[in-house]
């Protein structure tokens, strides 16, 4: 593994599942952490970690927390699908607010994007791994829509202002994967940890992007960006497929699309069947 940076690395969302994970993990080696999150840090702080509880709707707090930092992981904000309204402030006002921040303290951002902000993306017929990291984002959702619009402030970040960032498109990151789409999708926990170290520690990041998901055999995704940051991926879920492979749903929009049930909530283009509407995509 690559040394601690030499300074302060903040994590937002650290009270979260990921953040939880990686305090811990990023700690263990050696890394001096800046946590913050508007919900307590629900466990004991890991040694050389300071903890804030702030809304990332707060701009004036993001400045003061990055205040000497060199890296923010940005894995704060709305997780999961939800009305506008309640992503709006968190993963869109936040995120700007987070790139401010990065702005002033030449500070590079590791943005936990996700594989929603392409949920429209058709899945890959047979094996092989085809969309890659040029592929058009089709959202599945407001919140796969608020991914989107992070990628694209980080490239109008490092275009303009030299900000680097660097853009995890993350899978499904869970300790093991849960149904047969996650033979695709899932991101172990040391894996995640292995990539967020590569995307600190990586002497040049520029603008990238890198499909974050495990090495799945069965995985949707092709080419992107590691061997800028020289990140692979040791873990792989084909020890579950023998559990896991039968546990799909009988949906076809959930089926056909690489966003799964995210595809599904609130659909509304009913009276088209998804092979109808395959000529028109
Ligand atoms: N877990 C996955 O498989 C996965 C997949 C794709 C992307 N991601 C992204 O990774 C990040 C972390 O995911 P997670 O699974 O740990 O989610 P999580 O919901 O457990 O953690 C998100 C954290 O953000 C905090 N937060 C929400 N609104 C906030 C606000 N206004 N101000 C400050 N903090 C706020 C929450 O309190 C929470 O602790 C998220 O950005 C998520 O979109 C996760």
């Amino acid at each position: 593994m690559a040394k601690a940076p030499t300074k302060p690395v903040l994590l937002t969302g650290a009270s979260g599942a990921l953040g939880r994970m990686l305090a811990r993990e990023l700690s263990a080696l050696g890394w001096t952490l800046r946590l913050t999150d508007i919900a307590p840090f629900p466990e004991p702080l890991p040694p050389q970690a300071s903890f804030v509880r702030a809304d990332l709707n707060d701009g004036v707090a993001l400045l003061r927390q990055a205040e000497g930092c060199g890296a923010i992981l940005h894995f704060g904000g709305v997780s999961v699908e939800q009305p506008f309204e309640v992503v709006m402030g968190p993963n869109l006002r936040g995120l700007y607010h987070v790139y401010e921040a990065a702005r002033r303290e030449r500070a590079r951002v590791i943005f936990a994007s996700s594989n929603h902000a392409f949920g429209f993306q058709d899945r890959p017929r047979g094996n092989a791994a085809t969309t890659d990291v040029e592929a058009a984002f089709r959202p599945d959702g407001y919140y796969g829509l608020s991914k989107a619009y992070g990628e694209l402030m980080g490239r109008m970040y490092w275009d303009k202002h030299g900000v680097e960032n660097v853009n995890l498109r993350t899978g499904s990151c869970v300790p093991a994967p849960l149904e047969a789409r996650m033979l695709s999708t899932w991101l172990s926990y040391p894996d995640l940890v292995s990539l967020c170290v590569a995307a600190v520690t990586a002497p040049r990041a520029g603008h990238c992007a890198i499909w974050a998901c495990s090495d799945n055999p069965a995985r949707f995704w092709g080419r992107d960006h590691r061997a800028r940051i020289g990140w692979q991926p040791r873990d792989n879920a084909e020890a579950y497929r023998a559990a896991l492979e039968g546990k799909v749903s009988a949906d076809a929009v959930i089926e056909r699309y690489q966003g799964g049930a995210y595809t599904r909530i609130d659909y509304t283009r009913e009276g088209f069947s998804p092979s109808d509407c395959f000529e028109l995509e």
